[in-house]
């Protein structure tokens, strides 16, 4: 599709995820261990929450990853080299990427990927519009699963970018597939970025989860009010409240939303009961060693090149290459 107002603005359109959410909260309340994915989180008012999230003074996650991208972008730019298209896994449309391709010598594209084409194409228009000389090119692809890179890639020497320690929201396993698929995407040689949060103090790590505000129980809670619109499902948002604990054996923080009381919840005609405390599973947000990570890296494939961390050893980025 191109657009008037950016000639340069190409898009590809593999998705067709519209009826998703209704399996997936069907099936995974009906495990033992009730569950809905994270992935759930970003409806409008969910990406709201989680802006908010970012600001917050115990969430050092974003403003950690900022700083080091600001410090860094230019090693991060000499390893990836010039006339280079960043593929970025989700569309941000954040200072992020933004960071980075003001350090890159001559980029000549900007490839997001996201499952959800409105966040892509507001994402890539927006960039579009700051950078434009900069071809912008949106995948709306699962960037879980092997995809297409567009024709624009190969006109340079391309290279992965996923911030955030969105890589987190996988368990260890899952992240090592979806490194080993992203590999394959890209291709040997290819250079990744990724931003990884480390272990650290359970204290940290509890606030962040736990912030005094209560934003991060709203963006929690906020997954039932999503499905209770989408799916006229009637979860009782008195009867719910917000967990977040780290469980520092397994290396993750998890948010759990429990049942305040004895309930039934029913959800496109099926019904759900709850006893009191017990949980639906919402969320992993896995926590890396530095070792740790680049190891789980070259299992799959990616020689782990480079690591930038912060003084207070809060976060990681690495910079992986394709074998
Ligand atoms: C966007 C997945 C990195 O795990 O810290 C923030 C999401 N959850 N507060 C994270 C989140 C609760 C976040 N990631």
């Amino acid at each position: 599709m191109s657009n008037k107002a950016h000639a340069a603005l190409g898009f590809d359109d593999y998705g067709h995820h519209s009826d998703e959410l209704e399996t997936e909260v069907l099936t995974g309340l009906a495990k033992p261990q009730k569950r809905i994915s994270s992935k759930y989180f970003y409806d409008e008012r969910g990406s709201k929450l989680f802006e908010q999230i970012c600001d917050l003074d115990e969430y050092y996650v974003t403003r950690t990853e900022l700083t080091l991208l600001r410090a860094h972008a230019k090693d991060i730019a000499d390893a990836v080299g010039p006339g280079a298209a960043m593929i970025e896994f989700g569309s941000g449309a954040s200072l992020k990427e933004r960071i980075l391709l003001d350090a890159l010598v001559a980029p000549v594209a900007y490839i997001p990927v996201d499952i959800s084409k409105d966040h892509l194409l507001g994402a890539a228009r927006a960039l579009a519009t700051d950078y434009p000389d900069l071809p912008v090119h949106g995948v709306c692809a699962d960037y879980t699963r092997h995809f297409d890179l567009p024709e624009i890639a190969a006109k340079g020497n391309h290279f992965g970018f996923f911030p955030g320690s969105t890589i987190g929201n996988f368990s260890r396993p899952e992240a090592a597939e979806f490194l080993r698929k992203a590999g394959q995407t890209l291709g040997k040689g290819a250079g990744m970025v990724v931003g990884v949060d480390l272990k650290k103090d359970p204290a940290i790590l509890h606030a962040a989860y736990n912030d005094a505000s209560g934003v991060t129980a709203a963006f929690n809670l906020n997954l039932l009010i999503r499905v209770n619109r989408e799916l006229g499902a009637d979860f009782d948002l008195d009867a719910f409240s917000h967990m977040a604990r780290y469980d520092a054996s397994g290396g993750y923080v998890e948010m759990l939303l429990r049942s305040e009381r004895e309930q039934t919840v029913t959800i496109s005609g099926q019904q759900f009961d709850f006893t009191v405390g017990e949980t639906i599973h919402t969320e992993f947000s896995c926590k890396y060693g530095v070792d740790e990570f680049r190891q789980l890296a070259a299992g799959v494939g990616m020689t782990p090149a480079h690591c930038w961390v912060d003084e207070k050893e809060l976060f990681s980025i690495h910079y992986l290459v394709v074998d």
